[in-house]
């Protein structure tokens, strides 16, 4: 598929995306968060930006990508800049995960591996675990991808009032989760497979959305 290269200002981020994207998921990918009061539904005029070189007004949400372009994002339609706090404060605490594994003969040890996830409505954070001792090996973060349906958790309730969109958001946010263990396996240099239990913590909506229970 097609790529274009989309220039954001005044932030002076550029990122690279395919043919057909809009701009909210080419402004995600930059780490810039535009408001989707309407859940992109291109009613609310929340999103607005600017096509240069002759500033032509676009609504975001609705623009479709085949070109590369330099974009404008005024203020107002920022609903803020992406700082991800992916630090914490190291535990001591013993961890007892749900698997395990025992071994007949010495010499055949292998690790295995969990996932912590912070599943928030903005921005998703995922740290590999060594279960054994209970370490971070790794910590890597995400906008949520759900942001192109809807800013807050009530924009994403009311998005997801058929089958359809409902599956949308949560394939949206299952392939963002898939998408950062990978990431985090990479880094760490081992195999997905490896990765044997998840703990996902978030609000309900995102629980219920994440798990496709009824929100
Ligand atoms: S017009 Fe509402 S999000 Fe674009």
């Amino acid at each position: 598929m097609k790529h274009f290269s989309i220039t954001f200002k005044p932030d002076g981020k550029q990122i690279s995306i395919h043919s057909g994207a809009t701009l909210i998921e080419a402004a995600g990918q930059a780490g810039i968060i535009l408001n989707t009061v309407c859940g992109g539904k291109g009613t609310c005029g929340k999103c607005l930006v600017y096509l240069e070189p002759d500033a032509r007004e676009v609504l975001a949400c609705q623009y479709k990508i085949d070109s590369d372009l330099t974009v404008t994002i005024p203020v107002s339609s920022k609903l803020f800049e992406q700082r991800i706090l992916t630090e914490s404060v190291d535990t001591k605490a013993q961890i007892q995960p749900n698997v395990y594994k025992k071994y007949l003969r010495e010499g055949s040890a292998t690790m295995i591996f969990g996932l912590a996830v912070d599943l928030g409505t903005t921005t998703v954070v995922a740290r590999l675990i060594d279960m054994a001792g209970g370490q971070c090996l790794a910590t890597q973060a995400a906008l949520n991808p759900q942001t192109r349906f809807g800013d807050d958790v009530i924009s994403r309730i009311a998005y997801a009032q058929t089958g359809k969109e409902f599956a949308e958001l949560q394939e949206a946010i299952i392939d963002c989760i898939n998408d950062l263990t990978a990431k985090l396996c990479k880094k760490a240099a081992i195999e997905t497979n490896d990765v044997f239990e998840m703990c996902v913590a978030g609000n309900t909506t995102m629980n219920h959305i994440f798990l496709g229970l009824p929100i």
